[in-house]
């Protein structure tokens, strides 16, 4: 295995595939006031494609896959795609982020195969606020799209809730209300300035200091710490199913730790979330290169990662994708 350190020293085993830019919901914060300019098929990577790359990462040491959208599950094909990732050797964990309409469809057959774990994206437990949220009429079956993720086994289960000043800080308590009746892990995120966003970042960001004490005020929080490799620090409570997590990367930065590159559905490796540097695995419009050429880009992205965002830095760009053309 070649080295899968970074110029940081640390050590990068997780890659966060996009496999569409395409997404069923339409939220406030991640999509741009004026809609967007789908990809054509023709700018997409290939599921062979994918494969390929992932095949490459994982001589250098990439072990987790996490794949992410816009909405994953609106791609034709991924159960499939599902199961041939599965038969990569070196490959410990394939997880998916998704926000869940489509799970109760496909909870079983993602199981079956080889899905370890789902995130589950939900900014709001009712039902007029999250059609405001998101533009869209589906809480419903987000809900039932969670109990079936149960069901099936595709745990730990993660609720994911970005909290936004205004729009839904009101519901903390409903959140953990969540976790403490069912076995599911809800995460709290900061508000990030990504993109074009119809909600502005001074307006909306909320920090998760404020939405500690206000959990604080109503129970005792016991500390289990970080979970994994995730940017998580994780709490439980007493009479508790589940867990609740913090992800505060504006408050609390955990660059420190990070473990993880992105691969955008249009094949571009990107090695931050928050940050223009993107390397192209293309050798020729329209054709991804040959292993050795891929291998070289990996070797590039790892050495290009910044030792940590600037999202609070004066004059940092705001990125060039937003979260649908990232996946988080
Ligand atoms: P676990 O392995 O289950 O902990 O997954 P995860 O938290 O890495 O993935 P998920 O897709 O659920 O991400 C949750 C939130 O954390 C999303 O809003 C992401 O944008 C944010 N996030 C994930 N990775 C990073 C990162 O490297 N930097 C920053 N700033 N935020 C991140
Ligand atoms: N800040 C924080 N999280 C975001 N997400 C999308 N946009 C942002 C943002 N600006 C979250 C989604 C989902 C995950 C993929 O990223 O809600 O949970
Ligand atoms: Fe779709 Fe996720 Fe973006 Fe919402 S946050 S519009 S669910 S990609």
């Amino acid at each position: 295995m070649l080295n899968s350190r970074d110029t940081w020293d640390r050590k990068i085993d997780y890659l966060r595939i996009s496999i569409t830019d395409r997404c069923n919901l339409r939220c406030q914060y991640c999509m741009p006031p004026e809609g967007i300019i789908q990809k054509s098929h023709d700018d997409i990577l290939r599921y062979e494609d994918i494969l390929q790359i992932v095949a490459v990462g994982t001589e250098l040491g990439i072990k987790k896959i996490r794949i992410t959208g816009g909405e994953p599950l609106v791609r034709l094909g991924v159960i499939e795609f599902v199961e041939k990732l599965n038969q990569i050797p070196g490959l410990v964990e394939i997880s998916m982020t998704t926000n869940g309409i489509l799970l109760a469809e496909y909870a079983q057959s993602l199981k079956k195969a080889g899905l370890s774990r789902v995130n589950i994206s939900l900014d709001s437990l009712q039902k007029n606020r999250f059609e405001e949220i998101t533009r869209r009429d589906n809480l419903d079956q987000v809900m039932v799209g969670i109990q079936a993720a149960l069901k099936f086994g595709l745990s730990p289960v993660k609720v994911n809730m970005v909290v936004i000043g205004g729009i839904n800080d009101d519901e903390i308590m409903d959140f953990v209300d969540l976790s403490r009746r069912y076995p599911i892990h809800v995460r709290f995120i900061e508000f990030m300035p990504l993109g074009r966003s119809n909600i502005s970042h001074s307006e909306g960001f909320v920090s998760l200091n404020q939405v500690k004490e206000i959990i604080c005020d109503n129970l005792h929080l016991i500390p289990i710490g970080v979970k994994g490799s995730g940017p998580a620090e994780s709490y439980t409570f007493e009479g508790t199913k589940g867990t609740i997590g913090f992800i505060a990367p504006l408050s609390h930065n955990f660059c420190s730790k990070c473990n993880r590159l992105r691969l955008t559905a249009d094949g571009r490796l990107r090695p931050c979330l928050d940050n223009n540097l993107e390397i192209d695995l293309h050798e020729q419009p329209g054709r991804i290169g040959d292993n050795d050429f891929i291998r070289n880009r990996f070797i590039d992205v790892l050495r290009l990662k910044p030792n940590h965002h600037s999202f609070l830095e004066e004059g940092n760009d705001i990125s060039n994708r937003n979260m649908f053309q990232i996946g988080g």
